[in-house]
């Protein structure tokens, strides 16, 4: 049985701020100069915060759901900025808590591949890309339901992960079993209790939504059945003192129906602390979100793919309520946090969030908003190098084809020309043919949900690949279906039991889906006025898309404003079609369809199907992620733009 005390004791280590200092270590120097900031090819952001960040006494820094985006966004202006310019952001806000006699966290909450190259094209997944994570001092990270699909995924969670993060790495419901021993053991550490340099006493979990389609040789204990295991409540009721709970969750930051477990935490937490503060990290439902739960517990969200870095801020620590013995009320020079979470709260905390968006002219303005001197740190120089180099060692930045326009997946409505299904359709009906089958029509089916990302006007790369469709299912068929049948199939997936996929956790609900700027709404036009030497300069800056978030707090969380981004409803299945003759209808059609959804595909044809009927439609190697690159490379529409092929 583990004691918050033993665990205490283990963790007294100060969390250090001198490792990573402004000089870097010898080491990386040599890779750096020539490199000055973000990749090299990513566009600047045009315009960005005007406000200063709210500097409580406990500050967090928060990334969710990077998915392998380590370079940044690099056609996207509003999230041009790459690991690298993270990796320098947070030491340096950490030499600023240090200085300001308050507490930073920088926490992640989990799925860190499974979307662009860097992590998805090498074997295993995020081979690379997690060697450069690894660079940012976090102090605290948990497990997402992409680290538990497969089996050496899940192995390299515990072997690399786990064993590199140590104390900070908390999977406290998520076991694996062990292969030595044949018995099940936690991949992290159920917690984590240590005081932070300011003296705060803080107790930490990492708590998985309860997931059900991660690989059998891992465990999701459900968050009920988590709650009552006498680890849990031991570390509840040890008698070392709590100042304060962190819970991070790969969890949506909101309860109701969103799937998270995070209301269950609370209330088990609350029957033994009723006013302790309790604050929660989520993320897996892709959006920005901040709840208040009471009067001292709230909960952040910060959105997904290196788009968005959360911040938190909190204070109310005094030496009555707690062991902390940095500035009180709060630090000086900077604005601090006043706003309660609830009206009617009678405790001293106070809050305040927001949601910057991850670009370099964000991470400039707030790191000089308190000391003004020039960004770049060696740390996060030589990070951005690597990035680099192995971009081009995987030859990420290979160029298949020219894409005509912008196509997004729910900007515009489901069966229009700027949408990407249609698009994704006609990939589908032209790439997915089996030779020897060829005279047979065939509906090709996938799942929206397989569809990661717009796709942008400019060069089609190696990298869009794992962007937009970065999934290996495989293609499945039902050879000659009635044709009656078969033309209703689509249909029937779309209004059937199918749609529950998405509860596995394959396709997170994304409440705000369509938060991606589709890059030709992204002219900005400066108006300038020269009336006359004398009189003042008028700017005027129409926003770009982007975010424009709606929470507890209100609609100010957003730190760069934006416009809205239009959202349409898409299904949950689409289909392309081949080898139909235009002018009659065929007696029989081959059914083929992803791998995951055979049992509904049959369930839905009837009892004259079964297993046996389904076979490899082409061959287990050639899947999701393949169809896409192979019709850009030999469509005339996409090469006819090359070689003259820009982003703009
Ligand atoms: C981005 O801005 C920096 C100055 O902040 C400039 O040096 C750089 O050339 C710009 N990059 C692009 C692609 O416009
Ligand atoms: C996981 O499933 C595989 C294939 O069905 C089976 O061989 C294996 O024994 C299972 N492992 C565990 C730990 O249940
Ligand atoms: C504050 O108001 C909420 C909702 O109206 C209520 O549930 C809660 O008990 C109140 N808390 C206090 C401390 O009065
Ligand atoms: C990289 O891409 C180029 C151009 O597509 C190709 O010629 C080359 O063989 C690729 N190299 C590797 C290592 O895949
Ligand atoms: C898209 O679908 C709607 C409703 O099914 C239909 O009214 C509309 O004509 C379709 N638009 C196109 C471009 O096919
Ligand atoms: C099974 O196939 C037979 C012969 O084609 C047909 O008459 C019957 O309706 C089918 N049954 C179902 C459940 O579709
Ligand atoms: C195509 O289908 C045939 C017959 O079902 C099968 O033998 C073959 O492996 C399939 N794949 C390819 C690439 O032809
Ligand atoms: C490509 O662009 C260059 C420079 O803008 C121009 O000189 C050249 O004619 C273009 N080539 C084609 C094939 O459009």
């Amino acid at each position: 049985m583990w004691s918050c005390l033993l665990l205490g004791v283990l963790s007294l280590v100060p969390s250090s701020l001198a490792c990573s200092g402004c000089s870097g270590s010898a080491g990386y120097v040599e890779h750096v100069r020539h490199v000055k900031r973000m990749q090299p090819s990513a566009i600047n952001a045009t315009y960005g915060p005007t406000r200063a960040l709210e500097w409580g006494q406990l500050n967090f820094l928060h990334t969710t759901d990077t998915h392998g985006w380590l370079e940044g966004h690099l056609k996207e202006a509003n999230y041009g900025a790459d690991w690298g310019d993270f990796v320098t952001f947070s030491t340096r806000f950490k030499h600023q808590a240090g200085n300001m006699g308050v507490d930073l966290l920088v926490v992640d909450t989990g799925d860190l591949h499974d979307g662009a190259g860097l992590s998805d094209a090498t074997t295993p997944d995020g081979e690379i890309s997690m060697k450069i994570f690894d660079q940012v001092d976090y102090d605290l990270l948990t497990i997402g339901n992409h680290e538990l699909y497969l089996a050496d995924i899940a192995y390299q969670a515990l072997n690399e992960i786990s064993t590199y993060w140590g104390d900070k790495y908390l999977t406290s419901n998520v076991q694996i079993l062990n292969q030595q021993t044949g018995e099940w053991q936690y991949i992290g550490k159920t917690q984590r209790y240590f005081t932070t340099q300011h003296g705060l006493r803080v107790m930490a979990f990492g708590v998985l939504f309860d997931f059900t389609g991660n690989t059998n040789v891992t465990k999701v204990i459900p968050a009920k059945t988590m709650v009552t295991q006498s680890w849990f409540q031991d570390a509840l009721n040890c008698p070392e003192p709590i100042d304060v709970f962190v819970v991070l969750g790969h969890n949506p930051a909101r309860g109701g129906n969103t799937g998270s477990t995070f209301p269950i935490i609370l209330d088990a937490i609350r029957a033994v602390h009723p006013n302790t503060p309790i604050q929660f990290l989520g993320g897996h439902s892709h959006i920005r979100d901040f709840a208040v739960f009471d009067s001292s517990s709230t909960s952040l969200e910060s959105g997904r793919y290196c788009e968005t870095l959360g911040w938190l801020s909190m204070s109310g620590f005094d030496a009555t309520n707690s062991g902390f013995n940095g500035i009180v009320p709060g630090p000086a020079g900077v604005p601090n946090p006043t706003r309660k979470a609830t009206q009617n709260s009678t405790l001293p905390f106070v809050y305040s969030r927001r949601y910057l968006d991850w670009n370099r002219r964000t991470l400039e303005y707030h790191a000089a908003t308190w000391y003004d001197q020039s960004f770049d740190y060696n740390n996060g120089l030589a990070a951005t190098a690597e990035i680099t180099k192995y971009r081009q060692q995987l030859n990420l930045s290979a160029v298949y084809g020219c894409v005509p326009q912008d196509y997004c997946m729910t900007c515009a409505p489901f069966n229009s020309s700027g949408n990407i299904f249609p698009l994704l359709s006609e990939a589908l009906a032209e790439t997915v043919v089996n030779e020897s089958r060829n005279d047979i029509p065939r509906y090709v089916i996938a799942n929206t949900g397989s569809v990661r990302f717009d796709m942008y006007k400019g060069p089609f790369t190696y990298d869009d690949q794992f962007i937009v469709s970065p999934f290996t299912d495989i293609f499945l068929y039902v050879p000659e279906v009635p044709y009656a049948l078969a033309s209703s199939l689509l249909g029937s997936l779309n209004n059937a039991g199918a749609s529950q996929k998405r509860n596995l956790g394959v396709m997170p609900v994304e409440r705000d889906i369509c938060v991606d700027p589709p890059l030709g709404q992204l002219g900005v036009r400066h108006e300038e006025q020269h009336v006359s030497p004398r009189i003042t300069r008028r700017q005027v800056i129409d926003l770009v898309p982007g975010y424009t978030t709606s929470d507890d707090f209100g609609v100010d969380g957003d730190d760069t404003v934006h416009s809205s981004i239009p959202h349409y409803e898409i299904p949950d299945f689409f289909q392309g079609e081949g080898g139909f003759d235009e002018n009659s209808q065929p007696d029989i059609v081959d059914i083929v369809f992803v791998d995951f959804i055979e049992s509904d595909v049959l369930a839905i044809l009837g009892s004259n199907y079964t297993s046996d009927d389904v076979s490899y439609y082409i061959d287990a190697d050639f899947t999701t992620r393949d169809y896409l690159p192979l019709y850009v490379k030999n469509s005339e529409v996409f090469q006819a733009g090359l070689p003259n092929c820009t982003v703009t």
